[in-house]
């Protein structure tokens, strides 16, 4: 099949070169000239691990290619995805004019039957308006699908290529075989295409989301109760999560979720019920946990010093998550404004983040080189991304390194009774 993929964002770029995988020649489209050209080099703008060696292996294979032409793109292209982003607009609903002027831009230039595919997380009603923007410019026959995209950051690959299910929303026949048949290749029966009507199809992306971050932000209530009541989280999350009605997915406490996703999507959710007079009050509580959950780290930290001007600490972690360079709405940023708000010295490592750190903190922050490196001096050290090679650290150099010996713990990573028994005064989250 050929097809056009519009945005060469996260999801525009992973589902883009795993439809060329799956044997299909794909064109994807980006207005940024400079983005375009590093990817028709080879070069992938954003970290996630295998994407480059898959976009090598099928660029060279002359069946994924990058342009600025939507035109040339579209013109030829059975199914176009519109993938481009949905930043937050003013009253934290989603911005839909980029996903619209692409609507218009794909519209001009069909020249035949062409599905179009939201694949953006876009609000209820979404592919609506797109059949609208098109049919203004358009003779052409067009059937508007709506198919939310689940991938993780980090895991982007493995999650498209092996989805737990593909949700495709149309009540167009001609355009649910042309995806059936497009999906096939990442289908089985135990990880179905559900078929739904569009507006279900786009709500169940933003459902699924609050529905994760709910969880999340529950263990994290769970977590504040215990360090109250002297219970240990971890053993309460076994607990609960061996229940094979409950499961242990999602049910990690920390010191919050960030990322593009749940804090956006979960305020969009809010913000489209409000419009049709429904104030969903979960979730707004699931935002306020949230919140109070990415300033703890730094309140354990006011508790224990006191005072923590003049005082120098080393972050462990930027991203949002391991494995990946994302530090939208990650923790660590608000933690680290914190401390230098206060005064304070701060040292970061990050195995892949510094870069894009460098844009939030310029040279208000020392860019340590390894997470040793970063305690050096420090009176307190916070473990903020639970990156695999943070995991098992050498605590008697630690010690040798660090002027004072606190850690604080926001993944629950370390084992507080090999931490004490270092001798560092040992700070999780929901145990101690
Ligand atoms: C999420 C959804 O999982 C994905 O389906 C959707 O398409 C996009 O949003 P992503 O943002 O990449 O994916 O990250 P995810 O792995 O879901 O983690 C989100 C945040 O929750 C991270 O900050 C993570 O640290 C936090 N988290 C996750 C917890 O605090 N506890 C957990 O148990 C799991």
């Amino acid at each position: 099949m050929k097809i056009a993929v519009v945005g060469t964002g996260y999801v525009g770029l992973v589902a883009g070169t795993c439809f060329a995988e799956s044997g299909n020649e794909v064109t994807c489209v980006d207005v940024d000239e400079r983005k375009v050209r590093a990817l028709q080099e080879g070069r992938v703008p954003i970290y996630e691990p295998g994407l480059e060696e898959l976009l090598h292996r099928n660029s060279a294979a002359h069946r994924l290619h990058f342009t600025t032409d939507l035109g040339k793109a579209v013109s030829s292209a059975q199914v176009v995805f519109i993938a481009v982003g949905t930043p937050e607009g003013e009253s934290g609903d989603a911005d839909l004019q980029y996903v619209l002027a692409a609507a218009e831009g794909i519209g001009k230039a069909m020249k035949q039957y062409t599905v179009v595919v939201d694949k953006s997380t876009v609000p209820v009603g979404t592919a609506d308006k797109v059949r609208e923007t098109i049919s203004k410019v358009t003779s052409v026959e067009f059937d508007v699908v709506s198919n939310p995209e689940f991938l993780k950051e980090g895991a982007a690959l493995e999650d498209f290529l092996k989805p737990d299910r593909v949700v495709i929303g149309t009540s167009s026949e001609r355009a649910r075989r042309i995806m059936g048949e497009l999906y096939a290749p990442f289908v089985r029966t135990e990880n179905p295409i559900l078929f739904m009507d569009a507006r279900s199809a786009e709500l169940t992306k933003y459902a699924a989301n609050a529905m994760l971050a709910t969880r999340i932000s529950f263990m994290n209530d769970v977590a504040a109760l215990c360090e109250k009541v002297g219970a240990d989280v971890e053993f309460v999350r076994k607990g609960l999560g061996s229940d094979k009605r409950i499961g242990y997915p999602f049910l990690h406490p920390g010191c919050g979720y960030g990322g593009s996703c749940f804090p956006k999507d979960v305020k969009a959710l809010v913000a489209t019920a409000r419009e049709f007079g429904l104030e969903l009050d979960l979730l707004r509580a699931v935002e306020r946990t949230n919140a109070r959950q990415k300033r703890s780290l730094l309140a354990k930290a006011l508790r224990h010093y006191g005072d923590v001007a003049d005082r120098t600490f080393a972050v462990w972690g930027l991203a949002f998550k391991p494995k990946t360079d994302d530090m939208r709405e990650a923790p660590a940023v608000e933690l680290i404004e914190g401390l230098l708000g206060k005064g304070a010295r701060v040292q970061v490592h990050d195995p892949v983040a510094a870069k894009v750190a460098e844009r939030y903190f310029g040279n208000r922050v020392l860019y340590a080189p390894s997470n040793y490196a970063a305690a050096e001096g420090a009176d307190g050290l916070f473990l903020v991304t639970e990156w695999n090679e943070f995991r098992r650290p050498d605590f008697k150099k630690l010690k040798s390194l660090m002027k004072e010996h606190v850690i604080f713990d926001g993944r629950n990573i370390f084992d507080p009774v090999r931490v004490k028994e270092e001798g560092f005064a040992y700070y999780g989250i929901g145990r101690s």
